[in-house]
């Protein structure tokens, strides 16, 4: 498509709202996805992630904003569109009948190949990296296997953007590995890919950017750098001297102090914003030895998450005798104090 190489994005959504009935699944939601870029779409169950593939793939139509990929409009262009994107989700169906590989060669023929040499190589190639068995009838091939015969598929497609909903759901881990090898060289040859998923590994591994998504609205969007900014790192260090210091710090949290061979090891969560002054704190006691662990995505998803769960079990609490809990008031108050300090 000749607006893949002008610098278009290959998914541009802004203040995109839709409902249905009175569920309000997108929210103004924006995100943007720049040509040749991985992007992760996180959120929890409902958050409005599928919605918004739905909608990206003309199945749905927005109530408001504006959705368009590669500068065209997802509604009015979609038929076009679709000659450049591929698509996953995370339920395969395929037809019944037919082989796997059957299955493989209708969806390929449908998109149409000038090589047909090279497509047959590269079909043997990933038929072989999913050890995925093609002469089995659909209809008895398990969830697991349904899903390799969508990626075998996708990957044979020369699509300049990847909509993957989920894509690895029943993968065991060994081909959930294959599966991330390909979409690094789906990047390589400067496809781009928005990605949905609940495997941080699999997003870590991959993703250049990620977006995560609560009732509807991107709450956060960034490389993975960036959104580690946001938590915080576990240091655990054996110092000399008396770290009394260190629990007087506002980025010092959780501090656990416990005795060790000649010194006191110190255990504690810093705020990434505020590393160096703790630092400077922790070299002043002495330091015999430190260990300094960044924030996985799982953190910074969990606190995302965490809000999610504990506003649930509060709701439940408070359904079930009519009073919050001495307990529910107290996950309210860390909940708000979370959310204090996270923006
Ligand atoms: N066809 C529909 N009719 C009514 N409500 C819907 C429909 N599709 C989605 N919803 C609602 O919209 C909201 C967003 O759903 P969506 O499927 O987009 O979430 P998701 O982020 O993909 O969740 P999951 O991680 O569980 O796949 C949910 O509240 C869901 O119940
Ligand atoms: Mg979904």
């Amino acid at each position: 498509m000749t607006t893949v190489s002008s610098g278009v994005p290959a998914i541009e959504i802004a203040g995109l709202d839709k409902s249905f009935g009175s569920v309000k699944a997108l929210d103004g939601l924006d995100l943007t996805v720049p040509t040749g870029e991985v992007a992760g779409f996180l959120g929890p169950n409902g958050a409005g992630k599928s919605t918004t593939i739905r909608v990206l793939l003309g199945l749905l139509r927005s109530d408001a904003g504006v959705a368009r990929m590669f500068g065209r409009d997802v509604w009015h262009d979609a038929v076009e569109l679709h000659r450049h994107i591929t698509y996953v989700p995370g339920d395969v169906s395929l037809w019944p009948n037919l082989t796997g590989g059957e299955c493989i060669d209708y969806l390929t023929r449908l998109r149409g190949t000038a090589d047909k040499k090279a497509l047959r190589a590269r079909r043997a190639e990933l038929l072989e990296r999913f050890e995925l068995d093609p002469r089995k009838k659909a209809r008895t091939y398990s969830k697991g296997n349904r899903q390799k015969v969508a990626l075998v598929a996708a990957f044979l497609s020369d699509a300049d953007l990847y909509i993957l909903d989920e894509p690895t759901a029943g993968l065991d881990p060994l081909m959930e590995s294959v599966f991330t090898d390909y979409v690094r060289e789906a990047k390589e040859a400067g496809r781009s890919v928005l990605l949905s998923s609940h495997i941080l590994s699999e997003v870590e591994k991959v993703c250049d950017t990620v977006t995560i998504i609560r009732n509807g609205t991107a709450v956060e969007h960034g490389t993975l750098d960036e959104l580690r900014h946001l938590t915080r790192s576990n240091v655990t260090a054996v110092v000399g001297s008396d770290p009394a210091p260190l629990a007087r710090l506002d980025a010092v949290n959780d501090l656990q102090v416990t005795a060790h061979d000649g010194g006191t090891r110190v255990t504690f969560d810093a705020d990434n914003a505020d590393i160096a002054g703790v630092l400077r704190a922790v070299t002043a006691l002495g330091v015999h030895s430190i260990t300094v662990t960044p924030p996985s995505l799982e953190e910074l998803f969990m606190r995302h998450y965490g809000d999610v769960i504990e506003a649930d079990e509060v709701a439940a609490e408070v359904a079930a005798d009519g009073v919050p809990s001495d307990r529910a008031a107290r996950k309210a108050a860390r909940r708000a104090a979370k959310k204090a300090g996270v923006r």
